[in-house]
């Protein structure tokens, strides 16, 4: 490691509480980079659309270990929402999420305004394929990972990132974003984390914060299900009747099951009953007015 670099960490070691600079507007942003860049710091991004939970924060204190410097990006991309989703109400929870940001000592979050990132006269689109047509969420999102791809590309671009983390939790949002950045020829490696979970199961989201107590109750079922259908393959039953099962567990927990699938986990394709090929089984089902997604590896 070059003396720069030992020095700007040695200082960030000393120092721990830093200040916490929330930037707005793209000179702040470049000259914030500008200054990593000249200070030879690697860099690592992690995009968030804010109302930060545990799940979120794991990923800022993996990236803390694997870069120099942290960049946090909260922003509701309207992009990624369809006309009769929750943009609207979607949690905004910017005080607190600055607070727990603060405590882990991380110094810069780019909250760019909508207008920031979709000027007026905004007219191009990213429209990913591949693992985006799975067949899984972009069947009941079909708008969603052009929404994605444009605004992380974006963000991407904007930061410069060595590392951007991902969490599993959103497993075809990962795969997604890992060929984005393959195909653009981005020079920032996609990484995943695991997904944080309650006690109980249930993997945090934000969306938990909708749940009725009584659909808070039935929500682990999911996890549950995926767990036990991950068994019985593991251990030779054949996937369509694991499956098959699964689903009537899922609709039997209160849930109007949109999915449950096992596909290959690195291209999401369907299963090709190759032996060792890598499994993952991903569902979504909503239980009252919310939908949760979760995923497992076989
Ligand atoms: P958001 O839902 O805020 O999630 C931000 C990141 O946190 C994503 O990479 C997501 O997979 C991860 N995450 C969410 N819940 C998690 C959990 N329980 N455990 C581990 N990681 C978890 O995903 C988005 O925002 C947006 O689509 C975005 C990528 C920011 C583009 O707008």
């Amino acid at each position: 490691m070059n003396t720069k670099r030992q020095k700007s960490m040695g200082r960030l070691r000393r120092h721990p509480n830093v200040i916490l600079h929330t930037l707005r507007t793209l000179p702040a942003l470049e000259r914030a980079i500008a200054d990593f860049h000249g200070r030879r710091e690697t860099i690592a991004l992690v995009p968030t659309m804010g109302a930060l939970h545990d799940g979120h924060l794991s990923l800022v204190r993996i990236a803390k270990r694997r870069a120099d410097r942290v960049i946090v990006s909260i922003f509701v991309n309207p992009t990624q929402f369809a006309a009769n989703e929750d943009l609207g109400t979607y949690p905004r929870t910017f005080a607190a999420d600055l607070e727990a940001l603060r405590k882990l000592n991380i110094d810069l979050v780019w909250a760019p305004a909508v207008t920031t990132m979709y000027p007026s006269g905004f007219a191009t689109q990213i429209v990913p394929g591949g693992p985006a047509k799975a067949g899984l969420e972009d069947t009941f999102r079909p708008h969603f990972f052009a929404g994605v791809a444009t605004v992380v590309a974006k963000l991407l671009i904007q930061c410069e990132p060595d590392i951007a983390m991902f969490g599993e939790k959103d497993y075809q949002q990962l795969k997604v974003v890992t060929q984005l950045a393959c195909d653009l020829g981005l020079r920032t490696r996609i990484v995943g984390a695991p997904t944080v979970r309650e006690k109980d199961g249930l993997a945090l989201s934000s969306r938990n914060a909708y749940l009725s107590p009584g659909e808070r109750e039935a929500a682990p079922a999911l996890y549950r299900v995926l767990r036990e259908c991950a068994g019985a393959i593991a251990a030779g039953k054949p996937s369509a009747g694991a499956l098959r099962q699964g689903r009537e567990a899922i609709v039997d927990a209160g849930f109007v099951l949109d999915y449950l699938e096992a596909r290959n986990a690195e291209t999401l394709a369907p299963l090709e009953s190759i032996k060792g090929e890598p499994i993952r089984l991903l569902v979504a089902a909503r239980i009252g007015t919310t939908r949760l997604i979760d995923n497992v590896a076989v």
